[in-house]
């Protein structure tokens, strides 16, 4: 069953899941462990990142025990575009942190063996011990991570064509919707439910009927976000606008 905790604005569950990560690094760290974290693009995670920052800056939390792993990347776009996700991440977040550079993991938008560079993806996840807690965001076509519609409940690591929905609300970064990719490498629905915990954060209204969706609908490839239903442990992490159809 999915949990839903509805947040005053968007800050407020920044603040929420900041805290939440804060504290799984604190716990673990005492015990020597490292914190896994499933890491996602978009507009949404950014207030969420500005908080870690934040917290980095302002309350000294060090991330040097911080394992992460990126839900996707672009295909075609290598580390420096300033489109790729790699980019997106280090600006946005990594290089405001001290997560060393051999903890941090994003698939390869280069890759010229996605099968296997894919295959390695999740071995380098298993070997880390598993995803403590993902990070999701949700696209309007049901997708999590690029698992666009159809995307089976056992999918894997693997590379994917984009909806054209999403290669139009995407655009917004890109300037045109021609200039975005129509390829993407991603985690797959079977390693996002792997991770131990996942918080999905959706706001504003445009992402209401997709977040009752998710929510309602019997689980199917058609709804890819669906499939969260069968996690023992998803919070979906939201503002007014975005619950509004619950
Ligand atoms: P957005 O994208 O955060 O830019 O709305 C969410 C997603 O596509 O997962």
């Amino acid at each position: 069953m999915i949990a839903t905790r509805l947040h005053p604005d968007k800050q407020s569950a920044a603040q929420a899941v900041a805290r939440e990560i804060a504290e799984l690094i604190e716990l673990r760290s005492k015990s020597g462990k490292s914190t896994v974290l499933g890491l996602a693009t978009g507009s949404t995670p950014l207030p969420l990142y500005a908080e870690l920052v934040r917290l980095r800056r302002e309350q000294g939390l060090s991330f040097r025990s911080v394992v992460t792993f990126n839900l996707d990347e672009y295909e075609g776009l290598g580390p420096t575009h300033p489109q790729s996700y790699r980019r997106f991440m280090e600006e946005n977040l990594f290089r405001h942190l001290d997560i060393p550079a051999t903890s941090i993991h994003i698939p390869d938008g280069l890759s010229r063996d996605a099968a296997k560079d894919c295959a390695d993806y999740e071995a380098a996840i298993r070997a880390a011990g598993g995803i403590d807690l993902q990070i999701l965001g949700i696209g309007r076509t049901g997708h999590v991570g690029f698992n666009e519609p159809p995307s089976p409940a056992d999918c894997r690591t693997r590379r994917v064509h984009l909806d054209e929905v999403t290669r139009r609300d995407n655009s917004v970064f890109f300037g045109e919707p021609g200039q975005v990719p129509h390829g993407a490498l991603t985690m797959g629905v079977a390693t996002i439910l792997e991770a131990r915990r996942i918080a999905l954060l959706a706001f504003g209204e445009a992402k209401a009927d997709i977040v009752a969706r998710a929510i309602k609908e019997t689980p199917s490839a058609a709804c890819p976000a669906t499939w969260l239903q069968a996690h023992p442990a998803c919070t979906f992490h939201l503002d007014a606008a975005a619950a509004k159809k619950l």
